[in-house]
């Protein structure tokens, strides 16, 4: 699969490496391609750079994993490749990194929010919960996996996202809709714990 990738950073590059290694094709959309370009070298030298929007263009499946305030100009620059597709959204809403957006963003779940910068895409709360460190160290462990919540509104959407934590090494739990993914939200009782799949469920109430 072709997976566009906004953010070279922390969990962007991380799970680049992943999912190149499951046999994915992997694009970062970056502001500076030249920059990124350098970065990527360093990240894994199968990663490709674009510009946001070409990026967006070209992905069968988007990930975002930018700060949360950079939603907005972001999903300006995608939001028309984007349409129709299925847009993991790794994003929390940190007030101390994102300012006043950060308790806007959190009011119906920051699922919910980034949703209405990206009209018509399937955005679907996905690795927000998950320490950089916790998913490089951990991935593909033996034995019960570190767990990965989802929230969100399209089938095919989330049976992808749940394909694409498969592939990264980890286990997907559906947990709702996006409307719930504040129930995911930085300093939630999941969030950065590092959790398996029976801990998520049994800590959220989920059968
Ligand atoms: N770190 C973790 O363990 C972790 C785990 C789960 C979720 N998250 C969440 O994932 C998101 C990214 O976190 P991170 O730790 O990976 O951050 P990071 O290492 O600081 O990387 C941020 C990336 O976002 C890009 N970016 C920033 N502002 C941008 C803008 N206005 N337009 C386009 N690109 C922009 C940066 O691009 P440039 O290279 O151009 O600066 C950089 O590649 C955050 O919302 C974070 O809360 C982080």
């Amino acid at each position: 699969m072709r997976i566009g990738i906004f953010g070279s950073g922390m969990i962007g590059g991380t799970l680049a490496r992943l999912w190149l290694g499951a046999g994915h094709e992997v694009r970062f959309g970056a502001r500076d391609p030249e920059r990124t370009r350098r970065k990527a070298r360093s990240i894994d030298a199968r990663a490709g750079v674009s510009d946001l929007a070409a990026t967006a263009e070209w992905g069968e499946a988007l990930l975002l994993a930018i700060p949360l305030h950079a939603t907005p100009e972001v999903g300006a620059a995608i939001s028309a490749g984007a349409r129709g597709k299925p847009v993991l959204d790794a994003g929390n809403a940190i007030p101390r990194r994102d300012g006043p957006v950060a308790a806007e963003a959190v009011q119906n779940g920051s699922g919910s929010w980034v949703a209405g910068y990206l009209p018509g895409a399937h955005v679907v709360k996905a690795f927000n919960t998950v320490y950089f460190k916790t998913i490089a160290g951990e991935a593909h462990r033996e034995g019960e996996k570190v767990g990965v919540p989802l929230a969100g509104n399209d089938e095919r959407a989330l049976a992808l996202a749940e394909q694409l934590v498969r592939d990264a090494g980890l286990e997907p739990v559906r947990i709702g809709r996006l409307a719930e993914s504040g129930r995911l939200d930085f300093g939630s009782p999941v969030w950065n714990t590092g959790m398996t799949v029976r801990e998520i469920k049994r800590t959220l109430g989920l059968t």
